[in-house]
């Protein structure tokens, strides 16, 4: 009973996960400000290289940024959303850990945007114009060497609470499969919120979606769950991910029997909706020197006062193996602020790991570190997480918040991606925590 905490942290896998090694995709630029700014000179090239990957038509923004008209008529927008950080959305501090594909905007190059919208938006010499980029709303990385999808659509009713519904598939694979990436295409963008791959090496997925009676294909669980404790996870998509692969020698492993789990998180938008959704994974015959798996850390035990502006909670979790580091995912819910991460050595040398100083619920990112990072056995995980129930916040509860899966109860969570030569199953990872909450935890 004293584990259970552990297991709804699992379940809350649906908010989380992510994708190993997905990140949002740009690439940067430096550039000093000039005496008048144009679209076709200074403009286009950081829109190109910082905003249209998600900016373009049948991409997941709501408008595009391709072009002039297109972004003339935002101008006044994109001053705001750069100036005010909303946009690009990358919330790791510049300098706390260093990432792949850090997309953020020089101080020059948001001092040329807002100048531009401030002086006209300018369109310039049209022959200087950057080449029209070119878009495929097709596979991001090439057609997957295995497609999974519902067999028939899913109905979703016109309205209620959102769903989390989670269809099983089995490989029959008789030899261990090696994925590589998993890449989803949500069928219907209006009610598919996110998804994440769980693998479920028992039978529990499968019996439940045996035993479900409402006649449509696979199960519902509540909260983020899938039911049942699932034995690994793919990682997930969300809106704005870009899927990458894992590093040469390491993949994810699906051995035989062990099932995947698609679970839809559906947000119904009050008509009635069909969803097929298509996960795609991409696998690999080499067999990898290491398997790439999901650490936990943790910290259930905390209590966010009503009224409360910047509530600690702070935790030190220890490393049960030799590992080595490639990802990190702060998570949090609604009264998030600020979470900040970092390695403690055993000499107590600290190296930070991530720092997101303005938690946005909305874009929680996975941070792929631009050099993976070896840790030994005994090394501690040090995080601060800081929550506002305060007027401040237009989401505060009238309640003290706890641990829960719901949206409106609270994690204090990061998600680590690491590959080990010693696999940390849960069970080693659910001691490991007890062991350092019976020490005190922080
Ligand atoms: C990872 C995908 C992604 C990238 C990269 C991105 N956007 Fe967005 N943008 C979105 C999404 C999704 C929304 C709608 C949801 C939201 O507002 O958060 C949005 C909303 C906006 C809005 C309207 C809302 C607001 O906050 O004002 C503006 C303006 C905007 N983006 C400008 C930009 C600019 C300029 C860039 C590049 C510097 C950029 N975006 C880069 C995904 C992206």
């Amino acid at each position: 009973m004293r584990y259970s905490f552990v297991f709804v942290g699992l379940s809350c896998l649906a908010a989380v996960g992510f994708g190993i090694g997905a990140t949002q995709k740009s690439v940067s630029s430096t550039v000093k400000i000039p005496k008048s700014v144009t679209y076709a000179e200074n403009i286009a090239p950081i829109l190109n290289a910082h905003c249209t990957s998600c900016h373009h038509d049948g991409a997941v923004a709501p408008f595009s940024l391709v072009g002039y008209e297109a972004s003339k008529k935002q101008s006044a927008n994109i001053a705001s959303a750069t100036d005010g950080k909303r946009m690009p959305p990358w919330k790791a501090v510049h300098g706390y850990g260093t990432f792949l594909d850090e997309n953020r905007l020089t101080e020059s190059e948001l001092t040329i945007l807002k100048t531009w919208a401030e002086t006209g938006a300018a369109r310039g010499d049209v022959k200087k114009e950057p080449k029209p980029q070119v878009f495929s709303n097709d596979w991001d990385l090439g057609k997957p060497d295995v497609i999974l999808t519902q067999t028939k659509p899913f109905k979703l009713e016109a309205e209620g609470a959102d769903i989390y519904r989670n269809f099983v598939f089995d490989l029959k694979n008789t030899e261990p499969v090696y994925v590589t990436a998993m890449d989803v295409k949500p069928g219907n963008r209006k009610v598919v919120h996110h998804i994440i791959g769980f693998l479920d090496a028992g039978n529990g997925a499968t019996r439940l979606a045996k035993n479900n009676t409402d006649g449509q294909e696979g199960y519902t669980s509540s909260g983020g769950g899938i039911g049942t404790v699932p034995s690994g996870s793919l990682g997930g998509w969300a809106p704005g991910v870009t899927v990458r692969k894992t590093l040469p020698g390491t993949a994810f492993v699906v051995k035989p029997g062990t099932k995947i789990v698609m679970q839809v998180h559906y947000h119904k938008d009050g008509k009635p909706e069909m969803d097929q959704t298509k996960l795609g994974l991409y696998t690999t015959k080499v067999k990898p020197e290491k398997e790439v798996d999901i650490l936990w850390c943790a910290n259930p035990m905390f209590q966010i006062p009503v009224g409360a502006a910047s509530h600690r909670v702070a935790w030190k979790q220890t490393i049960p193996a030799d590992a080595t580091i490639y990802t990190v995912m702060p998570h949090m819910h609604l009264l998030g602020k600020s979470m900040k991460a970092k390695l403690v050595k055993s000499d107590g040398t600290e190296v930070p790991l991530v720092f997101v100083d303005k938690w946005d619920f909305n874009w929680q990112l996975v941070y792929a570190l631009k050099e993976p990072l070896q840790v030994k056995k005994g090394w501690k995980i040090a995080v601060e997480a800081i929550y506002d129930n305060s007027d401040a916040n237009p989401y505060k509860t009238n309640r003290a918040v706890t641990w829960g899966e719901q949206t409106t109860d609270e994690m204090a969570l990061l998600v680590i991606g690491y590959t080990s030569d010693t696999p940390i199953d849960m069970k080693t990872q659910i001691k490991q925590m007890v062991l350092d909450f019976a020490k005190g935890g922080n």
